[in-house]
């Protein structure tokens, strides 16, 4: 088949945040402890931080990443994981059925994110907590000095304040299985006077309130509509986060979840704006879509899930996945679900970064290896800067069980007018098709006629192929040398089930 993008600068749809590109580490499986840190590793600095995983951190090219959990943050006591290592409490992690030694915490964290050149993006616990705990943690992290907590801070080893900007308001506190749920009239009240406070202490926080930990929620819709009836003027983001995995085999309509994505997005910016209205403000709320991925969730539900009251294994295996060709197209296609609604999602963060659902995996002892859905993270974080811009496609579709009719192309384009440069993101979901997309590049203006170009595609005869601690580099990126330009229509031909850029 035959599909055709039409780019239109003249239209920009907004422009990309850094914060798109976000990560999130949470204290679960092997992500901390035994991923990226691990003491005596022979690539470990005197940290103890494994400087193979600080490196692949830095090329991924993550920007702010949210931390320390998850589930795991609704049991969380702050208070343990700070102060002179031997001194802190052993503890049982209930989200996870772990163990947590609290040997990292968030001085140690604080001085990873410096060794990446990342910015932290902190969770409070509004499960089994509340607003005093989140503002004796603010205190901790953000006040300069003269009170206890900002010198214990210092007498801790931390003299400048970490000076957090970004605050999640707890995690996924419509999830039944989260420590201290509560209904969305509970939770708004709470997350609104927590807001409140937190503004007391700084009311240039940027504060992000929790939605739906999926738009097939039973409560999806209605809890963002109660949580922002309480909280609107008090924050700046709502949350959304959505996992996606093939399921009995359905190829297509995993393909195609960037479809569920958009719509997600685009039933909470409605939501979002409904409240907006009613309630007569001039202030503006935005996404953060601080979860999403792929994740093999039936696996975990049904295989690795940790019981027994005497169980409580410390930096477990638990949610690790490893990422197929397919998955990572899907990984690509969810980056341009998010970049075509950069407008209104303006911080994201994939979940999550080392070993648990991630991009990253390492070995004890051994190598640390780049999954499948490393390529299309790294070369979009790299690649999309500048605005997104209307790109109209034409294309076929196909019938999905999930979706219904989806095009068999998605795709959306990038234009940075500093530095000179456009970039084309693009998906063929077809399972069995190469597509020949032709792309009009006209409205790219002096873009247009630019010769340096050059294109790179994920594809694989085998979509199950996987990158694994034996065959670390079975997946990568090729160039696709089928790309040409001419009078200003740009060609390429894009193999079944890829992602390119
Ligand atoms: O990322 C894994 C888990 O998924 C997080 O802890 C939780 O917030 C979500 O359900």
């Amino acid at each position: 088949p035959t599909a055709r993008l039409v780019i239109d600068t003249r239209r920009p749809l907004g422009s990309v945040n850094r914060r798109l590109f976000g990560s999130f580490v949470e204290h679960l499986g092997r992500s901390v402890y035994d991923g990226l840190y691990e003491p005596g590793h022979p690539n470990a600095d005197d940290r103890g931080f494994r400087t193979d995983v600080i490196d692949l951190v830095r090329e991924l090219g993550v920007s702010a990443i949210r931390y320390p959990g998850g589930n795991f943050v609704s049991g969380f006591r702050w208070e343990d994981s700070v102060g002179p290592v031997d001194e802190r409490p052993t503890r049982l992690d209930l989200a996870w059925h772990s163990t947590e030694s609290n040997r990292i915490g968030l001085h140690e964290f604080a001085e990873w994110l410096e060794s990446v050149d990342s910015e932290l993006m902190l969770a409070v616990n509004l499960g089994t907590r509340g607003t005093l705990e989140a503002l004796e943690l603010l205190e901790y992290s953000n006040l300069a000095e003269g009170t206890s907590l900002a010198d214990r801070r210092a007498e801790n080893g931390r003299r400048a304040p970490f000076d957090v900007r970004m605050w999640c308001l707890g995690n996924e506190m419509d999830g039944p299985w989260q420590l201290g749920h509560r209904s969305a009239e509970d939770y708004g009240k709470l997350a609104s006077q927590t807001a409140k406070a937190m503004r007391a202490f700084d009311p240039d926080l940027e504060l992000v309130v929790c939605g739906s930990s999926s738009a097939h929620m039973p409560t999806f819709g209605e809890w963002e509509r109660v949580v922002l009836s309480h909280t609107y003027d008090d924050v700046d983001y709502i949350s959304c986060h959505a996992y996606y995995e093939e399921k009995n085999g359905d190829l297509g309509s995993f393909l195609a979840s960037a479809v569920d994505m958009d719509h997600f997005i685009e039933s909470v910016v409605a939501t979002i704006d409904h409240v907006k209205a009613v309630r007569g403000s001039d202030h503006v709320v935005n996404i953060s879509f601080d979860e999403w991925n792929v994740w093999y969730n039936e696996r975990f539900e049904t295989v690795d899930k940790i019981t027994g009251a005497q169980n409580w294994p410390v930096a477990p295996r638990l949610l690790e996945d490893s990422y197929t060709v397919a998955d990572a197209v899907v990984v690509g296609n969810l980056l341009i679900s998010l970049l075509k609604h950069a407008d209104r999602v303006t911080s994201a963060s994939l979940a999550q970064l080392v070993n648990v659902i991630a991009p990253i995996m390492t070995e004890p002892g051994g190598i640390a290896w780049k999954q499948t859905t490393f390529f299309p993270f790294a070369v979009t974080s790299a690649l999309a800067t500048g605005s997104t811009v209307a790109t109209t496609i034409e294309s076929e579709s196909y019938e999905t069980t999930a979706y219904g009719s989806v095009p068999v192309i998605d795709a959306v384009t990038t234009v940075d007018e500093g530095a000179g440069t456009a970039s084309i993101f693009v998906v063929n979901r077809s399972q069995t098709e190469t597509t020949s997309l032709e792309f009009d590049i006209v409205g790219l203006g002096g873009l247009g006629t630019a010769t340096d170009v050059s294109a790179q595609t994920l594809f694989d005869e085998d979509v199950a192929a996987v990158n694994s601690l034996t065959d670390p580099e079975r997946v990568g990126l090729r160039e696709n040398t089928t790309l040409t330009i001419d009078g200003g229509t740009g060609r390429i031909e894009l193999p079944p089930v890829s992602w390119t850029a």
